[in-house]
């Protein structure tokens, strides 16, 4: 009679020869990429930490710059440095134009009739352009200028409104939050969404961004797809959507009872524009409900998480860095000419400010594995065959850290960024906070306005300190895992308010 454990192992074997049979067996020059050691069947998942772009950093310091993991079935190609990025996207941005699949953004992205999940082609590029020209041109940005003037005095009001209860000391975290929240749900929905659906939009989007580390087998392990429903993740998934589809049915419902004037002002909003164009025939293509659907998460979801994280690390690298704050509200003081709020069309006389924001993306980047692609053919990197439907990884965390192009990389130095064109429009590799190539990030005006506006006048209206008793030492600059990197400790600040002039 046959051994029990052997027995046992049979299925296993078996299942682990099908997987190397789906692999359709790596390619002999693939093998020889760098690559950490693996374990059969699940590969290289086990080494890979709770905040993914540091474990990643730590495994390419002993792997290379150019590492091949095994997530799974899936093979990921990692680069951690940029000569080896813009030598990918210099000449493979084409063959790397798509992303992978993946369960959660799947129902993300309402099937992928989004931009950010979307699989390269026509209908991602219909809805990139959807969205630079109705929200995301710098036109439309300037257009919502008065929008976000008021959600800044609000901003200030809380402040001082929170300060001057209790003992002073603030949640500066929350509060910025909210506002960030406020900006973009109101450029994107209307300003008729309620102060309770705000908060369930912020709650749901942060969900989504810890969805994305929610480990569903059928991304890894295909045929065991049948263990998410076992587990229950197909269900909390499915739960999860219909929060947003309720959301989304009412907003529907809503539009078109808000006058497209308020107080004598335009009051276009993203969606209303979307569902208006849904009767254009002049448009070349039938908008469907799941387009919008999947067009508006988009923006909820990538603009709302990585804009207010950054303003977050803005706030926090600020009191961390008095002689900093000094030289931002000096700048303030200059350009404000004695009036009691910044306004926008002043910010571009801030000079300081632009390159303190920069030294602040560059060692906190809010989407430090920028956003997966896959190859669409088979390609050549750095001499190395890399076949089709490889899983491509770029850490720009790793990249604000490379010694060859940043000096003393860990200092906290925005000067650096004084008398260079060094910026983060996608052409400097070494600093690609908002990606690269045709995936670029399209909401990166938008989101730089968005926190100039907060920054220039929280400084302008307060002086910040920590609570008493706190001191630098004891701020956590650690982030939280997920694909939004914000930092995980909450900002409890105290603000008194500055006087003007
Ligand atoms: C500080 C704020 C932001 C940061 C750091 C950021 C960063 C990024 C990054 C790294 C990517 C991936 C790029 C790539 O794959 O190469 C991305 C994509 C994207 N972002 Fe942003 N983003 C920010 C704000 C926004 C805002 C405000 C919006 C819209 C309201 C937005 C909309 C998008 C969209 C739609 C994509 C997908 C582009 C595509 O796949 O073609 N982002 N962003």
């Amino acid at each position: 009679m046959m051994n029990p454990i052997l027995l046992a192992a049979i299925p296993i074997i078996s299942y682990f020869f099908l997987l190397l049979a789906r692999m359709k067996v790596i390619p002999q020059n693939a093998v020889l990429l760098p690559s950490p050691p693996r374990l059969p069947i699940i590969g290289n998942l086990h080494q890979l930490g709770s905040i993914l772009h540091r474990s990643l950093y730590k495994l390419s310091k002993q792997h290379g710059p150019l590492m091949l993991l095994h997530l799974g079935t899936v093979r990921t190609l990692v680069v951690s440095c940029p000569k080896i990025a813009e030598e990918v996207i210099r000449n493979n941005d084409l063959v790397f134009a798509t992303r992978p699949k993946s369960k959660v953004m799947g129902a993300l992205s309402y099937n992928k009739n989004d931009i950010a999940f979307a699989q390269y082609g026509e209908s991602w590029r219909q809805m990139k352009k959807l969205a630079k020209t109705h929200l995301l041109s710098s036109q439309r940005v300037k257009s919502m200028s008065s929008d976000r003037a008021e959600e800044v005095s609000l901003l200030l009001e809380k402040v001082a409104d929170a300060a001057s209860r209790g003992n002073g000391v603030i949640c500066l975290t929350e509060i910025l939050n909210s506002y960030v929240t406020n900006v973009i749900t109101r450029a994107v929905l209307g300003s008729w969404v309620t102060k309770e659906k705000k908060k369930l939009l912020s709650k749901l989007s942060h969900e989504s961004s810890a969805l994305f580390y929610e480990v569903f087998f059928e991304d890894f392990f295909p045929n065991l797809n049948w263990l998410d429903v076992l587990r229950g993740s197909d269900r909390k998934l499915k739960n999860y959507m219909k929060n947003w589809d309720a959301l989304f049915e009412e907003i529907i419902k809503n539009h078109g009872r808000e006058s497209k004037e308020v107080n004598g002002k335009n009051n276009t909003y993203f969606i209303g524009t979307l569902l208006e164009l849904q009767n254009d025939s002049s448009l070349g293509f039938f908008l469907t409900n799941d387009h919008i659907r999947g067009l508006t998460l988009d923006m909820i979801i990538a603009g709302i998480d990585t804009t207010f994280a950054t303003l977050d690390w803005c706030m926090t690298e600020l009191v961390r860095n008095p002689e900093v704050m000094k030289k931002v509200k000096d700048e303030l003081r200059k350009v404000a000419h004695g009036e009691d709020m910044i306004i926008e069309e002043l910010l571009g006389q801030l000079s300081y400010l632009k390159v303190f924001i920069k030294e602040v993306i560059r060692l906190h980047p809010s989407s430090p594995l920028l956003l997966p692609r896959e190859s669409l053919e088979e390609c050549q990197i750095q001499g190395y065959n890399i076949p089709k439907q490889t899983r491509l990884v770029i850490n720009a965390w790793a990249f604000g850290r490379d010694k060859s192009y940043w000096e003393a990389p860990e200092q906290f130095k925005p000067e650096r960024f004084f008398d260079s064109n060094v910026d983060y429009k996608g052409k400097d590799f070494y600093f690609i906070p908002f990606g690269v190539g045709r995936r670029i990030c399209p909401g990166m005006d938008f989101s730089m306005v968005v926190i100039e506006i907060a920054l220039a006048n929280l400084l302008h209206c307060f002086d910040w300190s920590l609570p008493r008793g706190i001191t630098v030492e004891d701020m956590d600059m650690i982030e939280c895992g997920g694909v939004i990197s914000s930092r995980k400790q909450k900002l409890e600040l105290v603000p008194i308010a500055s006087k003007v002039n």
